[in-house]
């Protein structure tokens, strides 16, 4: 009797201790993971660091988008000009100041580029939730994915663990982020420059489906060119004068705007599209039949593009200890 009630004392304390050392080795490769992922980009690297850091940058991007459905575009386009410059590493998102020249005022992201103070917001929540811990570059590319969500389209696995560069370029905004009025063959060498395929460029493209256009950016086009629908130039014309009016806005899907659909496509088909580059895509070159392919198949334009986004998502990051996670993203620390 007394050994049994012996063994009904030790026996728990046994377990408890096994219990003990496997809780302890569960802790011990959790880190593991986490510090793994210092040297490589993981979706879970906030897991344990900031639970609930995606949640809140879901929250605030599905609401900014709620407000004003063009900010989904402006946060999308925010990350690929962050990306196509240094790699995804939010040196887009450092301003200028007297001693530093940043990417805000190269040729195609000045007086355009937007949704810094949505960034800026969701950073500054997340600072007071989590200090020091989530990079400026990861909400980027989170943003990026729940803007295309939030109207319509299909989200990706979005690999986290980005760190925050210290430094920007001027010049590479300039050379490497490409202009609308550039034909197939530039297209296609600035996106191969970033290690993107001909058909993937064509599916990063598809970004156009969503956002609006200056009109200084396709005035030419639509004065000029012969490739364009002439109800569709009419139209356009109406707010984009000959002088003057180069602020005024045009959507770049005339179809549906707001909507992350495959109507980019379908609008190239019947010539409206909106810059000289898009049009350069379905205008008797090789990238034709894929614009057929999206504009007929719009699951696998949905699909190609969320691929497509993860890949560019994941051009030259900060990773470990190198750069830093900033504590406000327009500046360093
Ligand atoms: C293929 C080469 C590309 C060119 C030449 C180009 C050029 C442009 C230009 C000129 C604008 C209008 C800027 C303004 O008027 O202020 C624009 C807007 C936009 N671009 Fe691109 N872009 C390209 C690729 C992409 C890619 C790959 C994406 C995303 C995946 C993208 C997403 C957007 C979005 C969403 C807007 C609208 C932004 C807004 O409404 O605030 N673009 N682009």
């Amino acid at each position: 009797m007394a050994g049994s009630s012996h063994q009904m004392v030790i026996f728990p304390d046994f377990k408890l201790k096994i219990c003990l050392f496997l809780c302890l080795v569960g802790i011990v490769s959790a880190l593991d993971i986490t510090s793994s992922a210092d040297s490589q980009l993981n979706p879970s690297f906030y897991g344990l660091k900031c639970p609930l850091a995606l949640l809140t940058i879901k929250t605030l991007v599905t609401a900014a988008v709620l407000k004003e459905p063009r900010m989904g575009a402006s946060l999308l386009r925010l990350h690929f000009h962050d990306c196509f410059v240094q790699g995804c590493d939010a040196s887009v998102l450092l301003k200028d100041t007297a001693t530093f020249k940043g990417e805000q005022n190269a040729f195609p992201n000045a007086n355009s580029l937007r949704g810094f103070e949505v960034i800026e917001n969701i950073k500054t929540k997340l600072e007071i939730l989590c200090p020091g811990v989530v990079s400026c570059a990861d909400i980027l590319a989170v943003a990026a994915r729940d803007s295309v969500v939030a109207l319509g389209g299909l989200g990706w696995q979005v690999p986290l663990g980005r760190r925050d560069s210290t430094t920007a370029s001027f010049s590479e905004a300039n050379s490497d982020l490409p202009a609308p009025f550039l034909d197939l063959k530039a297209l296609i060498a600035a996106f191969q420059k970033k290690g993107f395929t001909v058909e993937e460029m064509v599916a990063l493209s598809g970004g156009h489906t969503i956002g609006r256009g200056r009109c200084v950016t396709f005035r030419s086009r639509i004065y000029n060119e012969s490739n364009i629908d002439p109800t569709y130039a009419n139209l356009m014309r109406a707010n984009c004068p000959v002088t003057g009016g180069d602020d005024s806005l045009s959507p770049l899907d005339i179809t549906s705007p707001d909507f992350f659909d495959s109507a980019y496509y379908r609008n190239l088909i019947s010539r409206k599209g909106l810059f000289h580059s898009d049009q350069q895509l379905f205008s008797g070159g090789s990238t034709d039949s894929k614009v057929k392919d999206y504009a007929t198949n719009p699951l696998l334009f949905r699909s190609d593009f969320a691929k497509a986004m993860l890949k560019m998502s994941n051009l030259s990051p900060l990773t470990g200890t190198q750069g830093q996670n900033r504590k406000v993203c327009s500046r360093v620390n």
